[in-house]
């Protein structure tokens, strides 16, 4: 008799397709005009242009059938809205923070925090830098020193947990500036410049010792908090039968708060809020939303946009979603290494981020290699990706240099449940394509850069 043959099974998404949204396909000629036009920058690219478009997973997602069901009873009261305290017995439930203010989005709610918590020549360590995070710790007077274990900033390096905080590095730094100049340690999961690396649940119980010892709060960029839930369930210890949700909660219950760019795990378009323990925290931060954000029970949103939200916890930590999502991310790896495509190992929980330095050797950082390559893949395909380099590490704000990050890299970023399998292998084999030709590939200079957060706006030229 015929051996029986072993048939994989695969997982699909867990949902269909209700309603559509046309793209534009266009030629290399008219790509080629719209990348000149956009100062070879991905964000001046006008979005009609872009056939599939991997710039962020923040606000791209699509929403549910419940959650525009939701946004049909927003209440739209100025103050104390039906939708604001669903939220927040949602923040209670989920995250497990008695306090909450709404902000409009994650940056908002890093000023608030940033400003309550930093004095001016304060440090604050952190598992590797965010654009928005450390450019408002500064703002706000303080020193980002990051702590990350070495393991993240060395692309080729396979590590379960690569946004580890280095427990050494980050006693080193209490014992050279005391505990009382750290007024508390940021730590994100997944760390989305180290390529959307999550921390382990052992490391955090350790920082959490660490930081307790010394009298230094901890706060958690929960941002895409579920995704690092799924990372712990499927690589650490003693996870494997514990749902997201319940792993969250566990996350959260050892920060003093937290808070969130709702754009990214809640799968709303906008949105963000700050969740914290501290009284006192909620207090300041009450009486500061209402002079940057809007009164506290709407911090910059509609009540529509806060029941989407509400909602939109509920769906996030659904292990068949949060499965989906990163499964996808994992089959563009699987197949870009067919290919021989350099990116950072293992694949993160958002995106897929190209090894700029290894893609392009021959381009000297000067030259913006990740810049370069995120153009020429636009032109190749109309993919969209954005630059993560030296281009976003910006410059000293006490010396005024360029910052030269050791990761160099294009990041491609995932919105949730809006492409398909086969817009990704689109994608791939435009990357296959480019990376088949990368020899041809000259640099970039910077023509115009502006002060804050360069990358959103700067101007290239081809050299
Ligand atoms: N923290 C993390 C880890 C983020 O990724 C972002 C945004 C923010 C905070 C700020 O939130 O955009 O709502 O103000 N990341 C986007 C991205 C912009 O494309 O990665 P925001």
């Amino acid at each position: 008799m015929a051996k029986k043959k072993v048939i994989k099974r695969s997982w699909a998404e867990p949902f269909k397709i209700k309603v559509v949204e046309p793209i534009k396909m266009t030629t290399r000629e008219y790509r080629e005009k719209a990348a000149k036009k956009a100062g070879y920058n991905t964000f001046l690219l006008k979005s009609e242009d872009v056939y599939i478009d991997l710039l962020t997973d923040s606000g791209t997602n699509a929403m549910s059938d419940y959650q525009w069901a939701g946004m049909m009873i927003g209440d739209e009261a100025y103050a104390g809205s039906k939708n604001f305290y669903y939220l927040w017995d949602n923040v209670k439930k989920y995250y497990g923070m008695p306090y909450m203010v709404p902000t409009h989005q994650g940056r908002a709610a890093e000023h608030i925090l940033s400003q309550i918590l930093i004095k001016s020549g304060d440090y604050i360590p952190g598992n590797m830098y965010f654009t928005t995070t450390r450019l408002h710790q500064e703002l706000a007077g303080g020193t980002f020193v990051d702590v990350i274990i070495d393991e993240a900033h060395q692309a080729q390096k396979e590590h379960p947990f690569k946004g580890n905080i280095d427990l050494q590095k980050l006693d080193d730094l209490i014992k050279k500036v005391g505990a009382k100049k750290i007024p508390y340690v940021s730590m994100a999961g997944p760390v989305n410049m180290a390529g959307g690396q999550p921390f382990s649940m052992a490391n955090l119980k350790e920082v959490r010792k660490l930081t307790k010892k010394h009298g230094i709060k901890l706060y958690f960029d929960a941002t895409r908090a579920c995704e690092n839930a799924y990372f712990i369930k499927v690589r650490e210890k003693g996870y494997a039968n514990k749902s997201i949700a319940q792993i969250l909660k566990e996350m959260c219950s050892y920060f003093d708060g937290l808070w969130v760019s709702a754009k990214k795990d809640l799968m709303v378009n906008i949105g963000g809020f700050l969740a914290t323990r501290s009284k006192k925290v909620f207090e300041a931060a009450r009486n500061m939303v209402v002079v940057y954000e809007g009164l506290h029970t709407y911090g910059g949103l509609a009540g529509r946009d806060m029941e989407a939200m509400a909602r939109g916890i509920e769906e996030m930590v659904d292990f068949d979603n949060i499965r989906a999502r990163i499964g996808q991310v994992e089959y563009a790896g699987k197949r870009l290494a067919e290919f021989g495509v350099p990116f950072v190992k293992p694949v993160g929980g958002h995106a897929i981020f190209l090894d700029a330095k290894r893609f392009l050797p021959h381009i000297p950082q000067e030259e913006f290699p990740a810049q370069t390559l995120a153009a020429e893949i636009y032109i190749d395909s109309g993919v969209r990706g954005m630059e993560r380099g030296i281009v976003s590490a910006g410059r000293d704000p006490k010396t005024g240099k360029n910052r030269h990050p050791k990761l160099e890299l294009v990041r491609l970023t995932f919105p949730r449940r809006v492409y398909t399998q086969a817009h990704i292998d689109v994608m791939v084999e435009s990357v296959a394509s480019v990376y088949q030709d990368r020899k041809k590939i000259k640099g970039l200079k910077m023509i115009y850069e502006p002060k804050y957060l360069r990358f959103f706006q700067a101007r290239f030229d081809r050299l």
